[in-house]
């Protein structure tokens, strides 16, 4: 477990811990101000963050997204609770040792990109690595990398203001990224830029988050936002935690109206993606595989088909009928009578599964990562649940 959040209570004001023990006793955030003019930031979060997920906050203004995400730097300090990292208590760190966690293992990336504007963008990238005292060259060479994985090869010599906003929070990312840190810290980091350059950084993360796996808390208040992105969702109102869950999860089963009107209006079809579809196979023979363990396995598990896999690619189906004409004509290998199955990416859209479901008779559909390994199949049940 990578973050956990621990009965965090946040309340701001002249005397913050006098007032816990009425927060505690149920006191909401209204009646808090009312009374006694405090205001109750976060009232008991508990969370736990996996690592290698992506991790989104999503709450209207207000409801306490950044003063969650600030305690996981402890750029703010509880009124109470505890955040623990990699096991280790956030709050108890000595102050160097919290200096050393915030230069080495979590990063922030901000919505108004946050660069140096008398720096270059390669002085800006590698901005932490300067602070951290590794020398120039070095620095130079990783922050070099990341504006080429961010796509900004060739505009290491300019300057922030000469960069569209798109460019300049790409330079935010790779700024992050270059100290290679184990968070990600995102604040609304997309929500500055126009819709189609949004929707390029939220590929552009995912694609990333692929190869690197860091565990990454990314805050929004879109919802489309927080489907495509997440692979859990927390939702927050008035400092409450009012649901965390999968998006499937959040999609079919809001916990309350609140979760309900942030639903509502998302169109499903294209926000999700195979990926949140998925279902495993149940029965997989590899290409050596003899006929005869085939057709063992088949009627074993009284199955009408089995997948063929080579390493991770999949090859086709058998079915019975085919495994049984293999055996039959004493073939060494199933490979001459597999049937050719159709395939989907994971992060294609529903939008475009949906007319290949439709041509394609009720033939099942894989699922293959972005390696073309095989991921499972599209569950036609999954996705009527989630579009229909
Ligand atoms: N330094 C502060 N002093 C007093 N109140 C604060 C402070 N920071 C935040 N708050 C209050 O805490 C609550 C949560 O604020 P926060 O900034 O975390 O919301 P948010 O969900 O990030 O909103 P937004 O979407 O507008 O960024 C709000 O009521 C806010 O007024
Ligand atoms: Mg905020």
């Amino acid at each position: 477990m990578k973050i956990q959040v621990k009965n965090i209570y946040k309340i701001f004001g002249n005397k913050p811990e006098a007032q816990l023990g009425k927060v505690k006793a149920g006191m909401g955030k209204e009646a808090l101000l009312d009374e006694t003019g405090h205001t109750l930031g976060l009232n008991d979060i508990s969370l736990d963050i996996e690592e290698g997920q992506i991790f989104v906050i999503m709450g209207l203004s207000g409801s306490g997204k950044s003063t969650l995400i600030r305690h996981f730097n402890r750029l703010i300090e509880p009124t109470d609770g505890h955040i623990i990292i990699n096991g280790q208590d956030v709050m108890a760190l000595p102050e160097r040792e919290l200096e050393d966690f915030r230069r080495h293992k979590i990063s922030m990336v901000f919505q108004r990109f946050g660069l140096l504007p008398h720096k270059s963008v390669l002085d800006n990238t590698a901005y932490g690595l300067q602070i951290q005292g590794v020398g120039k060259a070095e620095r130079a060479e990783k922050a070099g990398y990341w504006l080429e994985q961010v796509g900004l090869k060739g505009f290491e010599e300019q300057y922030p203001h000469q960069l569209s906003g798109g460019m300049q929070q790409r330079v935010g990312l790779a700024r992050a990224l270059t100290t290679d840190p184990e968070i990600l810290l995102m604040d609304e980091a997309f929500s500055a830029l126009d819709p189609l350059i949004r929707r390029e950084m939220q590929d552009q993360l995912l694609e990333l988050q692929q190869k690197l796996h860091k565990t990454i808390v990314f805050i929004t208040h879109d919802l489309d936002e927080a489907l495509r992105l997440g692979d859990r969702i927390a939702i927050l109102r008035d400092g409450e935690l009012v649901q965390v869950g999968s998006p499937e999860e959040i999609l079919l089963k809001p916990a309350d109206d609140y979760v309900q009107a942030f639903v509502q209006d998302v169109n499903r079809a294209r926000v999700l993606t195979a990926s949140h579809v998925l279902a495993p196979a149940k029965l997989t023979v590899t290409l050596k595989s003899k006929p005869q363990q085939a057709v063992e396995l088949l009627k074993e598990h009284s199955s009408e088909y089995a997948c063929v896999l080579d390493g991770t690619q999949l090859k086709g189906l058998i079915t019975v009928l085919d495994a049984q004409r293999a055996l039959n004509d004493n073939a060494d290998s199933l490979a001459n009578y597999l049937s050719s199955v159709e395939s989907v990416r994971s992060d294609t859209e529903l939008e475009q599964i949906l007319p290949n479901i439709l041509s394609n008779n009720g033939a099942p559909i894989a699922v293959t990562g972005k390696d073309g390994g095989f991921k499972g199949w599209v569950s036609c049940e999954k996705l009527i649940s989630l579009v229909a």
